[in-house]
């Protein structure tokens, strides 16, 4: 692996190698998406590397599937083991009742559905991914089939959310599942979540959105000196 460079880089490997702690023998676990859940990947490749025997883990992305399998992390799916004992991933933002915003990697979709798949769900972060209100340094993703793009975008902007289609090198973004993202950004910040996810839900062609709410049981935000766990 990289070595990390700034305190925001160590603070997501202290957060990925404690979690990796919670890693049992014979755990079906589920891997998340993105920078620190590739520190988690590494530091529990190092641990099945020196023994650990797991069923297998079910990946939130293409990406984390060819990742865990540099490590030799045995991949398996929801067909074959429907439930996990664990989900580990990071987050874009975390507010104080431990609801989250996900998909700055455009892999909310998988996420959700390995995390709801999941026994526990355990956030790691970084400092900088907790906030107080959500909605105010990260646009809310918003997943869409391709054909209802347009109206959805439309719809959400009625809502107060200035839209984007997330792109990515100048070409449309597309998921793992072949959809697109609409990127939403509430200028005074969400203030009902759960009223807001009800809301972008009941359009038709959203598949689904980034906000994370009563799924994540525990966050383990990592800093140089160490971790700390809520709750
Ligand atoms: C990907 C996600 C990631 O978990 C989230 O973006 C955090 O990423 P990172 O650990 O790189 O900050 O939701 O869809």
């Amino acid at each position: 692996m990289t070595s990390p460079i700034n305190p925001q880089d160590i603070g997501k490997q202290k957060a990925g190698a404690a979690a990796a702690e919670l890693i049992k023998e014979g755990m079906v676990i589920g891997l998340g998406t993105g920078s620190t859940a590739k520190r988690l990947i590494e530091a529990l490749g190092e641990r099945v590397k020196n023994g650990l025997h797991i069923v297998g883990a079910v990946p939130s992305s293409d990406e984390t599937a060819a990742y865990a399998a540099q490590y030799n992390i045995p991949i398996t799916n929801l067909d074959e083991h429907p439930e996990l004992d664990i989900y580990i991933d990071g987050a874009d933002e975390i507010d104080p009742q431990l609801r989250l915003i996900k998909g700055a990697g455009g892999a909310l979709l998988r996420e959700k559905i390995v995390a709801t798949a999941a026994k526990r769900f355990v956030v790691i972060a970084d400092p900088s991914k907790k906030v107080e209100q959500l909605g105010h340094k990260y646009p809310l993703p918003v997943e869409v089939v391709p054909l209802a793009v347009t109206p959805v975008k439309n719809r959400l902007a009625r809502l107060g959310a200035q839209v984007a289609i997330r792109e990515r090198n100048g070409q449309k973004f597309y998921t793992d599942s072949h959809n697109l993202v609409i990127d939403c950004t509430f200028p005074e910040g969400i203030t009902d979540p759960t009223a807001l996810d009800a809301t972008i839900h009941s359009i038709p062609g959203v598949i689904e959105t980034g906000l994370f709410i009563n799924l994540a049981k525990q966050i383990i935000i990592g800093k140089p000196d160490g971790v700390e766990i809520y709750p």
